[in-house]
């Protein structure tokens, strides 16, 4: 299902928002955005940027993501966990609609309608794009990066450490080549928030999920997704920069921190694109970051014991926190569970194990487990100075260097051996 076919789709079932009155980018378009949180919304008069839309939301719940799957919701994070191992390599397409227009002279990203989000933002911000890559070692790499205008050619880019992109660009002397899409179909924007192995191509997932053909950009030496609304070509640069503030995932304001350079060479796009936006800290933004992390997750854990479901919890900001349903087949199994988690999902930092008769998408089922089948001196891991996400103002952050943090397990599955009957909440008939 292409990002269109998702605009297409909401606007048949009455869900989307459609927006006639002139908007313009700088602000005023976040708070449109806002007041509509988790539901598609289309600008179709944007402010300073004749021919242009803007669409956001599209990517706002698991439902569109089931739907563009051709799954149900409960199969989605089952469907992600085949895809990321039986991954499948694309058609490459001669001609493309992401190429329909060309832009090589007088570039100016201000031709972009890119939204200044919130007053306390360092700047205007590119939030839904994905970045292409290719590592010498590895191949292609998908990531998302949000990228701060710097002016009409140049951005600043938040790349956390020790990822794809921060390690391909320490492998190389030169400036690396990249291709930043925007307006992406739903299986691109799962795949790209991914973190398979390095050697996996993400467009071989999105293309496992959905059909993906990819063309040939125009003047580096990389595939992107032919239906993409916009793509900007261009090289990662050694020159840092000064990147941020920025309002991310748990709506605390990350600081400014030096990033590295993007130079634009050459701009691409539909004939009539429409620009992707994604209002950071909310709903779409949670479940993008949050929902493809449930099956690298469940496929860690399923290497330990039988695990059967994994819920990102929106409230640990859909990032930090993580319920493991599990058939508990051996007495350290929740233990194991825990410790496997963490492999998972690198900035994980609370999980919580339950057992099959807890629902791991329901808070109050969560916590009744934990009020009683948890005993904090048998059932609790606790994992000081371990690397952590730079999105948690709770850790140790030093310039430079990958944030620390204490991470912690809770183990809140029936005690091996015990009478389950008098663990089990009764049934009221
Ligand atoms: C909406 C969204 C925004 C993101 N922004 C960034 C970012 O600015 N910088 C970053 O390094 N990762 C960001 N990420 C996380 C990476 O995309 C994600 O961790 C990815 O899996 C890393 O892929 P890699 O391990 O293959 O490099 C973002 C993810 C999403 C869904």
């Amino acid at each position: 299902m292409k990002f269109r076919d998702v605009i297409h789709h909401a606007r048949l079932e009455g869900t989307l928002v459609e927006v006639a009155a002139p908007t313009d980018p700088d602000l005023e378009m976040a708070q449109v955005i806002l007041q509509h949180d988790g539901r598609p919304v289309l600008f179709t008069n944007v402010r300073g940027h004749p021919g242009w839309q803007v669409a956001a939301g599209i990517a706002s719940s698991r439902d569109y993501f089931a739907m563009a799957l051709k799954v149900g919701v409960e199969e989605l994070i089952h469907t992600l966990a085949i895809a990321m191992e039986n991954t499948v390599a694309p058609s490459v397409v001669k001609e493309a609609p992401c190429q329909e227009v060309v832009v090589e002279t007088d570039l100016n990203l201000s031709r972009l309608p890119i939204l200044r989000h919130f007053s306390c933002d360092g700047g205007p911000y590119v939030t839904s794009a994905v970045l292409i890559l290719d590592d010498p070692d590895h191949g292609p790499n998908v990531c998302f990066h949000r990228l701060l205008k710097l002016d009409e050619r140049r951005f600043a880019a938040r790349v956390v450490e020790n990822r794809g992109t921060d390690l391909a660009l320490h492998k190389s002397s030169g400036d690396v080549p990249v291709a930043i899409c925007i307006g992406n179909a739903l299986p691109v924007l799962l795949a790209g928030s991914m973190s398979p192995p390095n050697d996996v191509d993400e467009l071989e997932i999105a293309n496992a999920l959905s059909p993906t053909p990819v063309v040939r950009c125009k003047t580096v030496p990389l595939y992107v997704p032919a239906d993409s609304e916009v793509v900007l070509e261009g090289r990662l640069t050694h020159t840092m920069a000064p990147e941020g503030p920025f309002v991310d995932l748990t709506e605390t304001i990350d600081p400014v921190r030096p990033g590295p350079v993007i130079e634009i060479d050459c701009i691409t796009h539909r004939r009539d694109p429409i620009y992707q936006a994604l209002l950071p800290g909310k709903l779409e933004h949670k479940l993008l970051m949050g929902m493809p992390k449930e099956p690298t997750i469940l496929a860690a854990v399923k290497r330990v014991c039988r695990c059967t479901n994994v819920a990102i919890t929106p409230g640990g900001a859909s990032w930090l926190h993580a319920v493991v349903q599990i058939a508990k087949r051996d007495p350290d199994d929740g233990k194991r569970a825990i410790e496997a988690a963490f492999q998972g999902h690198g900035s994980l930092k609370h999980v919580v194990v339950v057992d099959t008769d807890i629902n791991p998408y329901d808070p109050a089922e969560v916590e009744w487990a934990i009020a009683t089948r948890f005993q904090a001196q048998r059932d609790l891991v606790v994992l000081p100075d371990q690397p952590g996400s730079s999105l948690d103002p709770s850790g140790t952050h030093e310039p430079g260097q990958k944030a620390r943090t204490t991470k912690m397990g809770l183990d809140a599955t029936i005690p091996w051996g015990a009478d389950r009957a008098a663990f089990e909440k009764i049934r009221y008939q």
